[in-house]
């Protein structure tokens, strides 16, 4: 009998274009309009193949613009970084302030670590105090559980780095998290860690039966996206006179003006909030260009942001004996070899146009761009504010939409100077001048 809910049955087993085609015929009114899915198919069928096995249900590609900021130098090297945003805007913002920086000295790394952790929880039934006192022992024996996974591991430099065994009153007095911590060298390691604790978690138990102990009851082992111990910290600096930045203001009234945004940032939550949304604008372009996870970079930089009770800015900005400094601490696990990164055709360009960065040299490249762009916003914001440019770019858009004639294209951006611009303004003015 068929399905009048609309629930569809049975969509997993479908092959590709009978999803396709059911989806049309649910969502776009016909089977036939699945050719509007196809549409955008590539025209090699392998890579078409390889795309929809990235993840499941695939339908269809969705394009994003594939951009770079140029001029990015970082620890004295230069980078032309690859940067894949829908926002208009973003990359103009960016690549403005790298070049400004970039004769002023560039991005410097300050501050690195990369440890990335990972949690057992577990019901611990028998004496907590008598697996305190022997956790060295029960530390051991988990970490030879896992020797087959480390093994290779350890040879790209990566491996365990220490184990963490606390109690969670708040829970109940037998509710334990044993914390592990590693080094994934330039894996992004998600599938590596998550194997990892869960081979631990195997070995709990038997520990516990080894000793005699009563049977514990594990609950869950996943990594943890929180990573305060793997970030980087990146710097711009320049002497008070060099922040020639805006035509509006004086380049200390602009620096002193600057300060005070992202003081207000450091106390206000409503402020920080899109000041850091602003860092990740940069940040989440690269990480997406490189085929790397955008949403474990945003929950740990929104989690960091918070560490001290308040949600509070990623960066800091400063002026010291005559110089000014802004810096950004981004805590973000990256990886440049497995996942996506050699899978996804525009992934592994983009970090061969970076040429093929380790993990490290690529958390200093992604806080960069946030820096970057962070910047570029504040300076804005303080300046002439941020819809004058923006604007610019939405009457381009606007009007490539409306499939302006480069005539039209011109005379909209003399008539648009001194306007606002809103999609019927621009269909006003087209619709005059045809
Ligand atoms: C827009 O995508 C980002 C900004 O709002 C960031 C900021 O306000 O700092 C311009």
């Amino acid at each position: 009998m068929k399905d009048t809910s609309g629930k569809i049955s049975g969509f997993s087993k479908l092959s590709a274009a009978e999803k396709r085609r059911t989806i049309a015929e649910h969502c776009l009114g016909n089977a036939e309009d699945s050719d509007q899915f196809e549409a955008f198919h590539f025209a090699d069928e392998a890579l078409q193949q390889k795309f929809e096995q990235f993840s499941e249900n695939t339908l269809t590609n969705h394009a994003l613009p594939f951009g770079v900021i140029p001029n990015v130098l970082v620890d004295d090297k230069l980078y032309h970084v690859p940067a894949v945003v829908e926002e208009s805007s973003v990359v103009a913002a960016a690549s403005k302030a790298a070049s400004f920086w970039y004769d002023r000295g560039g991005f410097k790394t300050i501050a690195q670590e990369s440890i990335k952790n990972g949690q057992v929880y577990f019901e611990w039934f028998d004496d907590v105090e008598w697996l305190r006192n022997n956790k060295s022992t029960f530390f051991d024996q988990l970490a030879e559980s896992t020797a087959e996974l480390t093994n290779n591991m350890e040879k790209r430099g990566g491996g365990i780095r220490s184990f963490l065994l606390e109690q969670m009153p708040g829970i109940s007095k037998n509710t334990l998290k044993l914390t592990v911590e590693v080094n994934t060298a330039d894996s992004m390691g998600a599938n590596f860690i998550n194997s990892l604790l869960e081979t631990i978690a195997t070995e709990i138990p038997v520990f516990a039966q080894k000793n005699n102990r009563k049977a514990p009851e594990v609950l869950m082992a996943i990594l943890s996206n929180y990573t305060p111990k793997n970030f980087v910290t990146m710097q711009v600096a320049a002497p008070i006179e060099q922040m020639t930045w805006s035509k509006l203001y004086s380049p200390e009234i602009f620096a002193k003006r600057f300060v005070q945004a992202v003081n207000i940032a450091n106390t206000d939550v409503s402020r920080a909030v899109t000041h850091n949304k602003g860092i990740m604008n940069g940040s989440d372009a690269v990480i997406l260009a490189t085929g790397n996870d955008f949403r474990a970079a945003e929950a740990a930089a929104h989690a960091f942001a918070a560490r001290n009770g308040s949600y509070a800015s990623l960066s800091e900005a400063v002026i010291e004996n005559g110089y000014f400094s802004m810096k950004l601490t981004l805590p973000v696990a990256l990886g440049t070899v497995g996942g996506l990164t050699k899978l996804h055709p525009t992934a592994a360009l983009a970090l061969n146009m970076l040429g093929n960065p380790g993990a490290d040299e690529l958390m200093k490249i992604v806080a960069s761009a946030g820096l970057a762009n962070n910047f570029a916003a504040v300076a804005s914001l303080v300046t002439t504010g941020i819809q004058r440019g923006h604007m610019k770019l939405h009457l381009d858009n606007i009007l490539s939409a409306e499939k302006a004639s480069p005539t039209q294209i011109k005379a909209a951006k003399v008539w648009f100077t001194d306007k606002t611009v809103s999609v019927s303004a621009v269909r006003e003015f087209l619709a005059n001048s045809r």
